[in-house]
């Protein structure tokens, strides 16, 4: 997938203005800064860059002066003259306007006012978007822009455990996020698999923890699972976290670290073993997934924590101290003689309990040191420590608790924040862990949850997305999930007003993609992939360019039973796929190709007897998972592993229901049915299937010898049909009735929350 060039793409679009000038804009009408600033005024003409720009040096920070021309001279390859009469650039410190406020005047001259350090540099990275042309044609929009932010943690987090990031890489990623006026880098340092930061009072954390002998291949969820026997690893030295954490504060950027407990813990346990709960020796694992070793809740564990805190904040002056508490299994510390002890000595109820006074001794330390600390939402369990500040992942509830209780929210919610996740569902895509966030999803999210007064609004900070490295092991691809989703989430933490989805869109074609590239990132372009439809018809699925695809013109090669068809679709353009006669299941392979760029989507549909036909949900998906309503379960794309999301319905009850028209009394043989098992994303198989069949949808007869045998379908190896039912019955209905486990056993992740059912294609055969 790659773009021609992207200006050929942008002159193709200005030519298509002539054709449709409503629907495209004139490139200098369109915004080029992201995040959007409050105010920004065009003003005719444009402001060409000389090759000798004089900048004046009254009012530059000199660590802003540096990056700025390096900036101009290296990238934009201009010369710069810096003195106290220079004039093509000015500043002006001004006091009297709210924090971190800045604007920019283009016209004869630039002028930058501002009220901070951090504004002085946020109107720096402002004025570099706003460069536009070849090098050697450089020139700005003459404009007035006037700015300031809305949230106050405007974060991305970056896991360093899964796999390893050098010092040069995390400088890039920080690069990156500057530019966006990010300001909080979250710095997952130690998990399972990897134990990041040097600590010299403990250094076996880096001389065994930071190795493992072997990393898993493909998806956890693949089953056979293989892994490459190769030690892997590394970590920072305390030096390098120096120089990382004070290059980040040149950029206004403060690095939140994050050592993990009481979970998490492995690669630490199998450096010493002492602080886990059964004392056994255990290597760093090359399995993802969550792991019931973690930490001992007994005394020594904690002097050994504040033993490693002592170290790490030296090294970090950040107010925030994350501490991590996501997904610990109690297993352990059920069956721990010290962790029982410590839940009687200190009147503790349960595990849950023990895990709050875990977090709570940790806050006490903290604080002491003048602190803060902050965790993921299960340390809301057993109840929150005093000054705990809350990081919202499992939804926004967690945040939203934690700030009616007057406790500072971070929000993070998997939803929408989640940069592992798919961006789209062309099968390009590399290797993920699973659901589905494409760029317009995260355009939606705002940390603002419902249900807080003014009071409990002062204490949501803002926001962050996560980049948990699983599935993600170059730099190429880190900078692939982050960007240019990313843009969207700095529109949501610093605009206090979003322009609406499509203008947004534009800036990202007509600026934005130029300015990555620019700094040569390696960036989805996923929003200019074909927007389609499948929906059902009367004899079988429709494919259906999508209006907004009006700027652009796609071909359709498909290939079913008749042989292979090239067809080319604009707006609005539909292909029919029709259901098959009685038992046939036929895969088409379908390609949709963008004729203005490379890129290459598709997906294989499967033309089967119940194509089409109408479902009707009688128990809701969750909104998160409901795909197309019912007729995800009829449209022959079948669910895949790993799971994207919008091809699956998923479900949060224990009984689902739905039925099924067959349009006409009908001799039914069997049901194909596909259900996805992922236990490390609490996904299981329901366990009890029920059918029944109705001539008149009123009068249902229940086909209690129904055989339902379990059944691998091979189509793809990627879909699975765990199940066919030979029902060998008739009528027009069918009703199928699951029933799943009301919690997830313990032993398992999640244990005791609910399980996810997730439920894609339903095939019906006809005798
Ligand atoms: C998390 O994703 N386990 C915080
Ligand atoms: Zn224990």
């Amino acid at each position: 997938m790659k773009l021609k060039t992207f200006a050929s793409l942008l002159i193709i679009l200005v030519v298509t203005k002539l054709v449709n000038a409503q629907s495209i804009p004139t490139i200098s009408a369109v915004q080029p800064i992201v995040p959007t600033p409050e105010v920004y005024k065009l003003v005719e003409g444009q402001l060409i860059l000389a090759d000798n720009i004089s900048v004046s040096s009254k009012d530059l920070p000199e660590n802003i002066k540096t990056y700025l021309i390096e900036k101009l001279n290296h990238v934009y390859e201009l010369r710069t003259t810096i003195s106290a009469v220079s004039k093509d650039l000015i500043f002006k410190k001004i006091v009297n306007v709210p924090k971190d406020w800045y604007s920019i005047n283009v016209n004869e001259t630039i002028t930058i006012t501002y009220s901070s350090e951090e504004s002085c540099f946020y109107a720096v990275v402002s004025l570099l978007q706003m460069i536009e042309g070849k090098n050697g044609e450089l020139f700005i929009q003459k404009c007035f822009v006037q700015d300031a932010p809305n949230f106050q943690w405007r974060g991305l987090h970056l896991d360093v455990a899964r796999h390893f990031y050098t010092v040069e890489e995390v400088k890039r990623f920080i690069d990156l996020m500057a530019f966006y006026k990010f300001n909080t880098f979250h710095w997952h340092l130690t998990d399972d698999q990897g134990w990041r930061i040097e600590i010299k009072k403990y250094p076996k954390l880096t001389e065994i923890g930071a190795w493992r002998d072997s990393t898993v291949n493909a998806h956890y969820s693949t089953i056979p699972r293989t892994y490459t026997v190769e030690k892997y690893g590394g970590y920072y030295t305390q030096e390098q976290i120096k120089e990382v954490v004070s290059y980040a504060a040149a950029q206004y950027i403060t690095i939140v670290p994050e050592i993990e407990m009481p979970g998490h813990a492995r690669a630490a346990l199998a450096a010493y073993p002492q602080y886990s709960c059964t004392g056994e020796q255990q290597g760093v694992p090359g399995l993802w997934g969550v792991f019931d070793d973690i930490f001992c809740a007994h005394e020594s564990t904690f002097d050994f924590l504040y033993g490693i805190m002592d170290e790490v904040l030296e090294l970090f002056p950040s107010t925030y101290i994350h501490i991590g508490g996501d997904e610990a299994p109690k297993a352990r510390w059920k069956k721990c003689k010290k962790c029982q002890a410590v839940i009687r000595e200190n009147g503790l109820k349960d595990e849950h309990e023990l895990q709050s006074y875990f977090i709570g001794k940790m806050d006490e330390y903290l604080t002491a040191k003048g602190r803060k600390l902050i965790g993921w939402d299960e340390i809301l369990e057993g109840g929150l420590s005093p000054n705990a500040a809350v990081m919202s992942w499992r939804g926004m509830e967690g945040g939203l608790e934690a700030a009616k209780m007057k406790h500072y929210a971070v929000m993070s919610p998997g939803s929408h924040c989640y940069f592992d996740h798919y961006q789209s569902d062309s099968p390009s895509e590399p290797l993920a862990i699973g659901g589905y966030t494409p760029i317009e999803k995260v355009y939606q999210f705002s940390p603002i949850p419902t249900g807080l007064d003014n009071e409990g609004l002062t204490y949501i900070l803002g926001g962050q997305a996560n980049l948990w490295t699983e599935y993600i092991p170059t730099m190429q691809q880190l900078e692939y999930m982050t960007y240019p989703r990313a843009l969207a989430l700095s529109q949501a933490l610093w605009c206090k007003s979003r322009p609406a989805y499509a203008d947004f869109k534009a800036t990202l074609l007509y600026h934005q993609f130029d300015f990555l590239e620019r700094y040569n990132v390696n960036f989805s372009k996923a929003v200019t992939f074909a927007k389609y439809s499948l929906k059902n018809t009367e004899n079988g699925v429709k494919l259906e360019l999508a209006k907004e695809a009006a700027d652009q013109s796609f071909n359709v090669h498909y290939s079913d039973t008749n042989g292979a068809h090239d067809q080319g679709l604009t707006k609005g353009d539909s292909i029919v796929f029709e259901r098959t006669e009685i038992n046939q299941v036929n895969p088409v392979k379908v390609e949709i190709s963008n004729k203005f760029t490379d890129d290459k989507q598709g997906f294989t549909l499967i033309q089967h007897p119940s194509l089409g036909l109408k479902v009707e949900l009688i128990t809701k998906p969750s909104a998160q998972y409901s795909g197309k309503g019912g007729e995800t379960l009829t449209d022959g794309i079948l669910g895949t592993r790993p799971w994207k999301g919008n091809e699956w319905l998923g479900f949060q009850d224990q009984e689902i229901e739905l039925q099924v028209d067959l349009g006409k009394v009908s001799a039914i043989d069997s049901i194909d049915l596909s259900f996805l098992q992922d236990e490390g994303s609490w996904i299981h198989h329901p366990y009890i299937l029920r059918f029944s069949v109705s001539k008149n949808g009123k009068k249902w007869k229940y086909l209690k010898n129904a055989e339902i045998k379990t059944y691998e379908y091979t189509i793809d190896p990627n879909n699975l049909m765990p199940y066919r039912a030979i029902l060998k019955s008739k009528g027009r209905f069918v009703s199928i009735k699951l029933t799943t486990f009301d919690v997830i056993p313990e032993g398992l992740p999640g244990e005791n929350n609910v399980p996810w059912t997730f439920m894609d294609e339903l095939i019906i055969y006809f005798k």
